[in-house]
This record gives C-alpha cells, sequence and structure tokens, in this order.
C-alpha cells in the first residue's frame, strides 16, 4: 500500500479539518446537550460532496476515492462524532449499495437526491431480537403482485427520525435462513411506515436513532434492491465498507482528545511545573500517539483495499476493532490528563469517551469483528 496521500487526498483532508473547525466543534458541545440533530451542517456537507464522497458525480457524488472518504470521516468526527455517524450512515450504508445494487431507475430516485444531501437516507438491520445474529430476522416481506407488503421493527436506526428513504432487510423466504433475505428501498412517506421516538443515547447525540416500524407496509416490488435472497450478502458486503467509516470515526475522536489533552497538559501546573514534565503524562502522551498512528494505517489500508476493488473484510474489521478500542483508552487517558477537569462538561474530553464507546458497539460488535478477523485467519 502506497501511504502518500495524493495532492487531492490532502485537499479533502484539510477542506473538512478547517469546515469542521469552523462549523461543528464550536456547536458540537450544544448538539450532545440537547440532542440536537445539526440540519445546517448536514445540508453543508451535501453541498460539499460529502454525503456522498465515493459516489460518481454522474449520480450526485463527488467521485473521489474511499481513501479520500475515510479522510474526511476522520476530520469531520474529530469535529463533531455524531455528525460523523449521519455522514457514514449516508455514504457507507446507504449510498454505496444503491450504487453498487441498483438499476438505473433505482439510482435516479434513490441515489441522486441522497448522495447530493437534499434527502437522507438510512440502513435497517438490526431488530428487537436480532442484532449480532442478523441472518436472525423476524421481518418479512410477502410479495401481493407487483407489490411487497412488509412487516416487522428494526431498532436503534440511525438517523432513522430525519430519513426520506430506508434500505431495510426482510425475509422473503424464511426457510432458507440467510439466502432467504432480501433488500427493499423503503420511502418514509409509504403507507403502514411509522417511527418511534428517538432513543435518548449516551453519546453522538447530534445523531438521531429510533425504532422502524413496518405494518402491512406496501411497496411497488420495483423497489427490490437486488435479487429475492441477495439481502444478506448485500448487507455484509456493505458492512465492510461500513466498518471503514466507523474506524475514521473512532480514529477522529480519539485526535480531538488527544489534541485537547495535549494542549491541558501544556498549560496545567502541578508541584511548581507544567504537568507535562511529568513522565507519567509524557508516556500516556506517547502512547496516545502511537495507537492513533496506528490505527490511522490500518484505515488507510482497509480504505485502499475497497478501493482496489479486492475483498476487505478482514482489513475493515482489524481497523473497525482497533480504531474503536483504541478511541476508548486514548480518550479515557485525556480524561485521566485533565483529573477532576476532565470528568465535568466544562471541557470536551467526557463527551469524547462517551461518544467513543459506541464504535465497539454499532456495525458490529468488537466481539463480532473478531469473529470476522479469526474467521479469515483460519481460512488462510
Ligand atoms: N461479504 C459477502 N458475503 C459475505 C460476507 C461479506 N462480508 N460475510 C458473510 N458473507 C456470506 C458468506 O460467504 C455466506 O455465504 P454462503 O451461504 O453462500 O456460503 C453467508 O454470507 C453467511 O455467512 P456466515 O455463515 O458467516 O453468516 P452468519 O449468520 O454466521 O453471520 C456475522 C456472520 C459476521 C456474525 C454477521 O451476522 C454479522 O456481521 N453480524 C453483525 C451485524 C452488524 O454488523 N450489524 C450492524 C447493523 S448497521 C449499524 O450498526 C449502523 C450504525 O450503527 C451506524
Ligand atoms: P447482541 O447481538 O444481543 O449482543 C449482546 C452481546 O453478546 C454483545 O456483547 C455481543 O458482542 C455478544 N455476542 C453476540 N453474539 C456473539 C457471538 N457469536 N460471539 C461472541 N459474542 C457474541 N443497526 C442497524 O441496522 N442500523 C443502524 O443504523 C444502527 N444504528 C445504531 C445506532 C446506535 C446508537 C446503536 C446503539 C445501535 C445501532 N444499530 C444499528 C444496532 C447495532 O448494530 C447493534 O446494537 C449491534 O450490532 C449489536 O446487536 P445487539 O444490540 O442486538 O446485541
Amino acid at each position: 500500500m502506497d501511504i502518500q496521500l495524493t495532492e487531492e487526498q490532502r485537499q479533502v483532508r484539510d477542506l473538512c479539518r478547517e469546515f469542521a473547525d469552523r462549523e461543528l466543534k464550536p456547536h458540537a458541545r450544544r448538539w450532545d446537550r440537547d440532542h440536537e440533530f445539526p440540519a445546517a451542517a448536514v445540508k453543508q456537507l451535501g453541498e460539499m460532496g460529502l454525503m456522498g464522497v465515493a459516489v460518481p458525480a454522474e449520480w450526485g457524488g463527488a467521485g473521489m476515492d474511499n481513501v479520500s472518504y475515510a479522510l474526511a470521516m476522520e476530520e469531520i468526527s474529530r469535529g463533531c462524532a455524531g455528525t460523523g455517524v449521519i455522514m457514514s450512515v449516508s455514504n457507507s450504508l446507504y449510498c454505496d449499495p444503491v450504487l453498487k445494487y441498483g438499476s438505473d431507475a433505482q439510482r435516479k430516485e434513490f441515489l441522486e437526491p441522497y448522495a447530493r444531501g437534499e434527502k437522507l437516507g438510512c440502513f435497517a438491520l438490526t431488530e428487537p431480537m436480532s442484532g449480532s445474529d442478523a441472518a436472525e430476522m423476524r421481518t418479512v416481506a410477502v410479495r401481493r403482485g407487483d407489490e411487497y407488503v412488509l412487516d416487522g421493527t428494526k431498532n436503534f436506526i440511525t438517523n432513522g427520525p430525519q430519513a426520506d428513504a430506508v434500505l431495510v432487510f426482510a425475509m422473503t423466504d424464511k426457510a432458507k435462513r440467510h439466502k432467504g433475505i432480501s433488500a427493499f428501498l423503503v420511502p418514509t412517506d409509504a403507507r403502514g411506515f411509522s417511527r418511534g421516538k428517538p432513543d435518548d443515547k449516551v453519546g453522538i447525540r447530534a445523531s438521531g436513532s429510533c425504532s422502524l416500524f413496518f405494518e402491512g407496509c406496501a411497496i411497488p416490488a420495483r423497489h427490490r434492491l437486488g435479487e429475492e435472497g441477495d439481502g444478506f450478502k448485500i448487507a455484509m458486503g456493505t458492512l465492510d465498507g461500513g466498518r471503514i467509516g466507523i474506524a475514521g470515526q473512532a480514529l477522529g475522536i480519539a485526535v480531538a482528545a488527544f489534541e485537547e489533552a495535549v494542549a491541558y497538559a501544556k498549560e496545567r501546573k502541578a508541584f511548581g511545573q507544567p504537568i507535562t514534565q511529568f513522565q507519567a503524562i509524557q508516556f500516556m502522551l506517547a502512547d496516545m500517539a502511537t495507537e492513533i498512528d496506528a490505527a490511522r494505517l490500518l484505515v488507510l489500508r482497509a480504505a485502499s483495499a475497497k478501493d482496489r476493488g479486492v475483498r476487505h473484510s478482514a482489513e475493515s474489521a482489524m481497523a473497525k476493532l482497533f480504531a474503536s478500542e483504541m478511541s476508548e483508552r486514548v480518550t479515557s487517558k485525556a480524561i485521566q490528563i485533565h483529573g477532576g477537569y476532565g470528568y465535568v462538561k466544562e471541557f470536551d474530553v467526557e463527551r469524547h469517551w462517551r461518544d467513543s464507546r459506541i464504535t465497539e458497539i454499532y456495525e458490529g460488535t468488537s466481539e463480532i469483528q473478531r469473529l470476522v478477523i479469526s474467521a479469515s485467519v483460519l481460512k488462510g
């Protein structure tokens, strides 16, 4: 892998960094406190091409590569992790599969306005009784003439409260287990569709998630994405890309906490000297810097494998596993370096710690990443 960034990749990173400092960082604390969706910032992300970074320009996207996307995810999440996951779901979990598996008619209706950021999509796999064991879903889709009728509940769906369309997975043939799952694009004004109240979360509180209910929800058969029975592979392949986005998010959160810890350590004095003079603090900073760089290399490796079009399940799982666990360690150390001030809301490090926690859970828990990685190791 060539780890030298191209001029375009550097420009995207710098542009996102500037945008995050100007438009996200100053508001992130309030969005977190009020559980407020950053509508104006999301609109700006759309105008900058960041809601469909790797979608070709002809379908409304920025036409860039996945390395650029990963860099953008880090920088945006450094500014606001909640905004980061809104962007990640739009790019990786919604636009990417519609681009890859959609017909031109589906791309026109369900991709173009979404990649432009004019509309928002979401990805609904998890159910109340099935999260890690995704194939165990109970939502069904029954074909009736030119329609499918969907019944079931999806849980914890990011962007669910705001979404204009849902990429939803449902059983079309229960007897075939994962081979009986199909994918559908459901506009949220469809009859029989409704949403639960937004979840009250520990972190990433600028982003909204909720349950989605399908009760006799009829959609035209042409809204099926891919063939009947392709749904599980579409979901799994999509998550291979999504995990790169979440790894980038975890990395951005860690970088924010690290930068704040360095700045604080330089200012704070104890025993008559800046705390940076203590080796205990120096070593924490050294470990944090090393882990951040290691995570970034894994993220860029996974993104570059996706750009080369090779299967990257293990690379993405490693990037997500390491970056998310690293992010929790680094944000926790940032609190330690702040002492008591790290534990109150006057400083942002407590938010970074809360934000980091979810990255070890969604898009596959750390245990599931270890399953994916070990399966690849054992297969050779
Ligand atoms: N790409 C393509 N195909 C894949 C695949 C991949 N990455 N992974 C598995 N498959 C295929 C397998 O090859 C197999 O195909 P065949 O039947 O033809 O042989 C089939 O899928 C079934 O594979 P497994 O037997 O490995 O499936 P499993 O039922 O044991 O599950 C799992 C495997 C890895 C645990 C999977 O269920 C999983 O990833 N679970 C976690 C779910 C998850 O990540 N949910 C995230 C929801 S979205 C979200 O969280 C968004 C957000 O927060 C913002
Ligand atoms: P479970 O699957 O019940 O797991 C419980 C525990 O058992 C975990 O520790 C897990 O690692 C462990 N475990 C389970 N199976 C195994 C195993 N085989 N080996 C070892 N350990 C195992 N889902 C979506 O579809 N779309 C979204 O947009 C979305 N956004 C989310 C946003 C938030 C804020 C949250 C909290 C969740 C979101 N999710 C979304 C759901 C998320 O992906 C699931 O919560 C996650 O996959 C875990 O599933 P679960 O909660 O059912 O836990």
